[in-house]
């Protein structure tokens, strides 16, 4: 099959979350599978040079937003199979931060014209356009009409998939015509509309031919409205076309026994060198050097949906244990200065990093021995996979992602790959955290079996990609 994927972020050439690692690492596993797989991302000033060099210019046009007619400059590269498009408009791209500009529903509005207008342009008739949050959740609605209007297009069917509900892509009414070019038709509840403005996740959700999810239990979650954030609704009405399917893991890139870049590589089989890291780290950090103490790592974006109200209110729980913490994020002010405050206060034990460091977060999942996730909703979360990677024992809330990928660790039976809790409670956290710490401390080796079966637990994309092949297959009819 011709896949065209279409996201806003994309690993490793520029990431701010999640998304960027599944769109760096789902194509390739598609690709594997034997598909022709491309993906078109904008050209960000962000992108290096060490990707740009590696860069071709394929040919220049102009695309159709509205009334306007806006340049299109398209780049590519090949890696792991995969052909990689880049668009090219630095009045849109060539800025600091890829999000959070006063226009940013024109500059995804022009990305998603790119998306629609560029196979016609270099000769490429995809089968799936599979789009990704709201940044390109208007390329399933421009491809009802479209796909009568474009040659390239008319055998396409479009994907949506939702990576985080909670980001909409609201906008006010009048941007409808003016702005995205769509006639007042669309403004029903059965499209865009959404109370008296428009949501283009909204949109997606009712117009692409196929909706997923990142995993099932998040899938199931969004029949409520605590979870789906005022689409319940919509959910509900296209139930039949939605599906869960689990993220996985580039398992060979996050691979400890033959990465070189850590303090030490170590295996399932044989754990030594992960000391050496926990060493290292404690030593970078400036924690006391103590191979007994287990650290809790916490590595997130520091806001209230990953729960880290439950972390502050627990906080001196938790550091009444014989622990270290270690923090990795940043986000809203209140949290970095909680944490800021924490590493004054408890000297040698608390580590507060409020930065985005990929090479750090690397040395904390290697070096850490507990991983703590009290996420109020994760879609999926990856950071307990890359953490269980490396052998670091999550601790998680009983959302999303989380409850499809860490069963609960039971002493009897021996089983388990983490410690978890229900309730969005500090005190149901804090306990989940004194078992995981009593097991650290009391039963070395139930821990060290802990260990093994985390670092062995199989999050590849092998079965996903299939999963989305299946979908594909689903909607277009094809083998
Ligand atoms: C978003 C979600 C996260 C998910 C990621 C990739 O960042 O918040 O849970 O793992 O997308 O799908």
């Amino acid at each position: 099959m011709k896949i065209l994927f279409a996201s806003p972020e994309v690993a490793p050439f520029i990431k701010t979350g999640g998304l960027a690692d599944v769109a760096g690492s789902l194509p390739p596993a598609l690709a594997e599978l034997g598909h022709d797989v491309r993906v078109i991302l904008p050209l960000y000033e962000q992108i290096g040079e060490e990707w740009r060099s590696q860069m071709t210019f394929v040919k220049y046009y102009y695309v159709r937003l509205a009334w306007r007619s806006i340049y299109c400059g398209l780049f590519q590269l090949e890696r792991n199979g995969v052909t990689y498009y880049f668009v090219d408009n630095e009045s849109y791209f060539k800025r600091q931060g890829i999000y959070g500009h006063f226009d940013d529903a024109e500059r995804f509005a022009y990305f998603s014209r790119a998306v629609i207008e560029t196979p016609g342009q270099i000769d490429f008739k995809p089968d799936i356009i599979h789009c990704n949050d709201w940044q390109t959740a208007l390329v399933p609605i421009y491809l009802l009409e479209e796909r009568y209007r474009q040659n390239a297009l008319s055998r396409s069917k479009s994907v949506f998939t939702i990576h985080n509900i909670e980001y909409q892509g609201r906008y006010g009414r009048d941007l409808l015509e003016d702005l995205f070019g769509l006639d007042e038709s669309y403004f029903n509840e059965n499209m865009l509309k959404f109370y008296d403005d428009i949501s283009l996740l909204k949109g997606a959700i009712n117009a692409a031919d196929y909706v997923t999810t990142v995993s099932p239990n998040y899938a199931n979650e969004l029949q409520f409205s605590f979870y789906a954030h005022g689409l319940e609704g919509v959910i509900a009405a296209n139930r039949g076309k939605i599906r869960g399917i689990l993220n996985g893991i580039d398992m060979k890139a996050n691979d400890p026994s033959t990465r070189k870049d850590l303090a030490a590589s170590f295996s399932s089989r044989n754990h030594k060198g992960k000391a050496k890291c926990k060493a290292a780290l404690q030593e970078r950090l400036g924690l006391k050097v103590d191979p007994n103490v287990p650290i809790i790592a916490c590595i997130s974006r520091l806001v209230g949906h990953k729960g880290f109200e439950l972390v502050c209110q627990a906080f001196r729980g938790i550091m009444d244990m014989e622990v270290q913490f270690v923090l990795l994020g940043t986000g809203e002010w209140g949290y970095e200065q909680f944490f800021r405050n924490a590493q004054n206060e408890y000297p040698g034990r608390v580590s507060a990093n409020i930065l985005y460091d990929g090479a750090l977060s690397d040395a904390i999942y290697a070096g850490a021995d507990i991983f703590l996730m009290p996420s109020i909703a994760e879609p999926c979360g990856l950071s307990q996979m890359f953490a269980m990677r490396y052998g670091t024992v999550p601790v998680v809330r009983m959302t999303g992602g989380l409850l499809d990928s860490v069963p609960a660790y039971n002493s009897e039976e021996n089983t388990g790959l983490g410690f978890t809790f229900g309730s969005v409670d500090a005190g149901d956290m804090l306990g989940a955290l004194y078992r995981a710490v009593g097991v650290y401390y009391d039963d070395k080796k139930a821990w060290d079996q802990l260990i093994t079966r985390d670092m062995e637990a199989d999050f590849s994309w092998d079965r996903s990609a299939q999963e989305y092949v299946d979908v594909y297959r689903t909607i277009t009819g094809l083998e």
